[in-house]
């Protein structure tokens, strides 16, 4: 481990001042290490990432768990390809430490890696067939011809390629090339798969089918996988784990449902799914709930983002539209609003409403009734959910 290295592992897991530093020439320390860490299919330690004076990615630790499917999810510029990349090796760390299944490869070039990985413009060499291309990193490691063959065609079948081998890229489909670069990845079979928005340049319906695709193959194999994306949709569906990255920095990793039931600030929050945010003041804390007044009704929100604030602070309750409800004007326990506009979405209405203190908020009401029954003007009732509602402080 360099000292350079040393300088960036996160506090937790520096040696404490009272013990002796280890002379790094004949401690265990490394060894000791690479043993506790050997788990992690992929492991970044106190990684850092500059370009010039832009820190694309700020002191990271992640841990990819052995065969799960890991999604970076966050928006464009955040720093998601520049994790990959270092995962990779096409990008030097400038700080930290990268194991691979346990095995230090912070200085390895990318192809003695065994990584196998997919961009989102294909990258397939025009000139060499289909199966020319899938036999690519095999022909690069000296596998034996008849090997290759056989792989090649068992890969070609997995992601339903049987009978293209002779094809040139050029006669195939977005689709078709992806499924090309998805089989050049695995016929290495890689100790970890990495996809850089590999299905955004497809249309919506072969999106969706591909996503399915590549789960199924995911799970047959087995493969550890870390899939990059800036559609929320696409992380929730295809992901074990979700790492929410912003600005260079991880915010929140966690399940699909943890990220989006229980996002941990507010630009989890407000990134994953769609949210309203509905002024309202902090009443009381007390352990892990927190009371807020909305208008005139009382909610409870988790109390961990809003424990430094005093009681009578503003704070903003997210709310998903699908948790909203409509009822008729001056019910009790709703908040008073009125009609702004419909909106079709095929099996449900948008209903956007403004809230007698100016906010809009989004209602997602199922079915089309709204459409004759809440024209705009027309004064509503807003219901707001008892649960499942967090809050943050204000911008
Ligand atoms: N080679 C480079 N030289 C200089 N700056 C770079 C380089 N590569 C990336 N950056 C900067 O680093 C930051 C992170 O870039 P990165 O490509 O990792 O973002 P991303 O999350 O993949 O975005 P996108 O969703 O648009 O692909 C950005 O500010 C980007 O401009
Ligand atoms: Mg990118």
């Amino acid at each position: 481990m360099s000292s350079r290295a040393a300088d960036v592992i996160p506090a937790a897991d520096r040696r404490s001042p009272d013990r002796p530093t280890p002379d790094l020439a004949t401690s265990d320390l490394p060894a000791a290490r690479t043993a506790r860490r050997g788990a992690a299919a992929v492991l970044l330690d106190g990684v850092l990432k500059r370009f010039g004076t832009v820190t694309a990615l700020e002191e990271t630790r992640l841990r990819v768990e052995q065969g799960e499917f890991l999604t970076l999810l966050g928006p464009s510029g955040c720093g998601k390809t520049t994790l990959l990349n270092l995962m990779a090796g096409f990008l030097e760390a400038d700080a930290g430490e990268i194991l691979i299944g346990g095995e230090q490869v912070t200085a390895t070039p990318p192809y003695e890696r065994q990584i196998g990985i997919v961009f989102q413009n294909y990258a397939l060499f025009p000139h060499m067939s289909v199966a020319r291309n899938v036999g690519y990193g095999l022909r690069m490691r000296g596998v034996p011809k008849r090997e290759i063959a056989a792989r090649v065609e068992e890969t070609l079948a997995l992601v339903k390629l049987q009978g293209f081998a002779d094809r040139s890229p050029r006669q195939l489909s977005g689709g078709q090339q992806q499924r090309v670069a998805l089989a050049r990845a695995l016929v290495i079979r890689p100790r970890v798969l990495l996809l850089d928005e590999p299905f955004s340049a497809l249309d919506k319906n072969l999106r969706g089918a591909m996503q399915v695709e590549l789960k199924e193959i995911q799970r047959r194999l087995g493969v550890t996988t870390v899939f990059v994306t800036h559609d929320q949709g696409e992380a929730l569906s295809l992901s074990d784990r979700i790492v929410v990255m912003s600005a260079g920095r991880i915010r929140q990793v966690g399940t699909p449902d943890e990220v989006y039931r229980h996002p941990q600030d507010r630009f989890v929050a407000g990134f994953i799914g769609d949210v309203n945010t509905l002024p309202a003041r902090l009443e009381t804390l007390s352990g892990v709930r927190a009371t807020v007044a909305l208008g005139d009704l009382r909610r409870e929100v988790e109390a961990a983002a809003l424990r430094d604030r005093p009681p009578g602070s503003p704070v903003d309750v997210f709310v998903r539209p699908d948790h909203l409800g409509v009822r008729p004007a001056g019910e009790g326990g709703t908040l008073p609003a009125r009609v702004a506009a419909l909106v079709y979405q095929g099996s449900h209405i948008d209903l956007h409403a403004d809230l007698a203190t100016g906010e809009r908020v989004v209602v997602r009401v199922p079915g089309q009734g709204a459409l004759a029954t809440h024209a705009p003007g027309t004064a509503i009732g807003l219901a707001v959910p008892q649960g499942g509602l967090v809050a943050f402080p204000p911008e």
